[in-house]
């Protein structure tokens, strides 16, 4: 099913409002959490609440898609999740078997490109293949990149990388005085995507739980009491408004900002007219 085609004439307005401003992020992130809390709020067993959360995914990523962003992470799994009770890991991971199985065309179909970052060797076998699988069947699409952070965890990251770069120097690859932020980040599970320019956590916790600790210097943050299995499309687009509205300053003044906007308004405008002028010719 083309999701594009398949919209409703609501969501299309929704959808065209958050365009109008202007700032629909290249990248956003994802904590989806809550699922256990939704499950049990409802005296039904954690497990229930992570079967929910993969219908906020499927309308996550479906109406990501449609609005434009190019990468969409969505943390599902870090490291330290592996020590929760083993029932729940179980079916944790006969879920995203589910997922993968059952989705794969449909993302195929509307040009999703999967990847995954993590320690995705600790994932059961049977997992590992299909994701494999799904990297391989969509590696050539050019539509959203979904990322999914699988067994990840940004510190598990950084000491990766940096193990990497020291077998760099010692190999005499390279000196230590070319580390630097570009090189870091090239060694990174993350390397040649943009850093995420929105992240929304569900469930209201005020923290970030081992996720991106690089690539979040400068991202902008939305939290949400919403739980993750309640998370829809309404929702996501209440996030990009804000967003948007947003001024991100880099560690700048606003005043910088509203020169460098004019300047660039100035060199546009006779960018323009010396085009119009050579036409004229
Ligand atoms: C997020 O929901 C999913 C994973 C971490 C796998 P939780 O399972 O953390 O739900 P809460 O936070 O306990 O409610
Ligand atoms: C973060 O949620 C991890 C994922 C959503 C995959 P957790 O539920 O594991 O985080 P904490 O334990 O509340 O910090
Ligand atoms: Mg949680």
């Amino acid at each position: 099913m083309s999701w594009i085609e398949n919209q409703s004439d609501e969501d299309k307005k929704m959808q065209q409002n958050v365009k109008e401003l202007g700032k629909v992020p290249k990248h956003l992130a994802i904590i989806m959490d809550g699922n256990g809390r939704w499950a049990q709020n409802k005296s039904m067993p954690r497990v229930a609440g992570h079967k929910f959360g993969i219908e906020s995914v499927r309308e996550i990523v479906r109406a990501s898609s449609n609005i434009g962003i190019q990468y969409l992470t969505l943390y599902a799994f870090s490291i330290e999740n592996w020590n929760r009770p083993q029932i729940e890991v179980k079916g944790l991971m006969s879920l995203l078997e589910i997922y993968l199985k059952k989705e794969i065309d449909e993302l195929n179909l509307n040009n999703v490109k999967i990847t995954t970052i993590g320690k995705t060797s600790s994932l059961p076998h049977k997992v590992q293949t299909l994701l494999y699988k799904a990297i391989d069947k969509t590696k050539d699409n050019e539509g959203m990149n979904l990322v999914l952070a699988l067994s990840y965890s940004g510190r598990w990251d950084i000491m990766r990388t940096v193990q990497m770069i020291a077998l760099d120097v010692r190999r005499g690859k390279i000196s230590p005085e070319d580390i630097n932020e570009d090189y870091f980040t090239s060694q990174l599970q993350t390397a040649g995507m943009p850093d995420p320019d929105l992240m929304i956590r569900t469930s209201g916790e005020n923290r970030i739980s081992n996720f991106y600790l690089w690539e979040l210097a400068y991202s902008e943050i939305y939290i949400t009491e919403k739980l993750w299995p309640e998370f829809k499309k309404a929702d996501l687009y209440e996030a990009l408004s804000d967003f948007a509205n947003r001024e991100r300053r880099f560690g700048k003044t606003s005043a910088q900002l509203f020169n460098e906007e004019q300047t660039n308004e100035i060199q546009k405008t006779s960018y323009l007219q010396r085009v119009l002028d050579a036409i004229k010719k």
